[in-house]
């Protein structure tokens, strides 16, 4: 989604100078709106019906009692980002995610769907001018769906980072859906 959605920023740079112009001809990003907007649209849909699906099965299941931010994560917040960033002794012990994590991903359900929503809004100008009044107006809607996108770019490189250094065990339970008890 972000790779089409540079495509189709190219043809319309209105935040000047965000992109400088090496940037476009390395990665040959130039007059490929079109093809940006195909790929934005297919992609699009799946990322929708997903989202969906994932919302109604973190509700059924419980599940969100895991993710959404109890008391204790509001007190361990801090301690939490000082312990991952190695500068207190040790991150608190909690049970399945900790209070970093739990702020991380409530926070970016709502991102996600504010990307969504703002995507709809700037893709149907007219017929959802209630949406697009609602963000604000077509400019502000723009916007929202530029600065969410840096948003999840944001959260995509520290996740990966945390991903990578919570370990192998960790990643093969998230594909399979099983924990191994080493
Ligand atoms: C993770 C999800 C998404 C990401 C990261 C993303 C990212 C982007 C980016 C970076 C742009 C170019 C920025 C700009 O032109 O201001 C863009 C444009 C656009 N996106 Fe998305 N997008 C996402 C989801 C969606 C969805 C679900 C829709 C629904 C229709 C959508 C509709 C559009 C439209 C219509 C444009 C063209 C805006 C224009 O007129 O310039 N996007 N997107
Ligand atoms: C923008 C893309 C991504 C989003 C939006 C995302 C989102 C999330 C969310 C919401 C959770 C909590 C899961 C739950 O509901 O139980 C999670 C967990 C996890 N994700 Fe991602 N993720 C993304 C990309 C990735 C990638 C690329 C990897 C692997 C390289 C990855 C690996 C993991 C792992 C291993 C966990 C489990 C963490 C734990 O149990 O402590 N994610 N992710």
């Amino acid at each position: 989604m972000v790779w089409s959605g540079i495509l189709i920023y190219w043809a319309h740079d209105i935040y000047g100078g965000f992109f400088p112009a090496w940037f476009y001809s390395a990665f040959s990003i130039d007059h490929r709106l079109a093809e940006g907007m195909a790929v934005h649209f297919a992609i699009g849909w799946p990322l929708v019906v997903s989202g969906v699906l994932y919302l109604a099965m973190l509700i059924v299941s419980g599940h969100w009692r895991e993710i959404v931010p109890d008391r204790e994560a509001f007190r361990l917040l801090v301690p939490t980002i000082l312990g991952e960033l190695k500068l207190a002794k040790h991150p608190p012990r909690t049970r399945k995610f900790n209070a970093a994590q739990r702020f991380a991903y409530t926070g970016l359900i709502f991102v996600v769907a504010l990307e969504i929503l703002s995507g709809f809004a700037i893709y149907k100008p007219v017929q959802l001018r209630w949406l697009s009044a609602l963000l604000g107006g077509h400019e502000s809607a723009h916007l929202i769906h530029f600065i969410a996108m840096v948003l999840i770019v944001l959260f995509f490189v520290v996740h990966v980072i945390q991903v990578v250094r919570a370990g192998w065990n960790n990643f093969r339970s998230m594909v399979t859906g099983f924990e191994v008890k080493e």
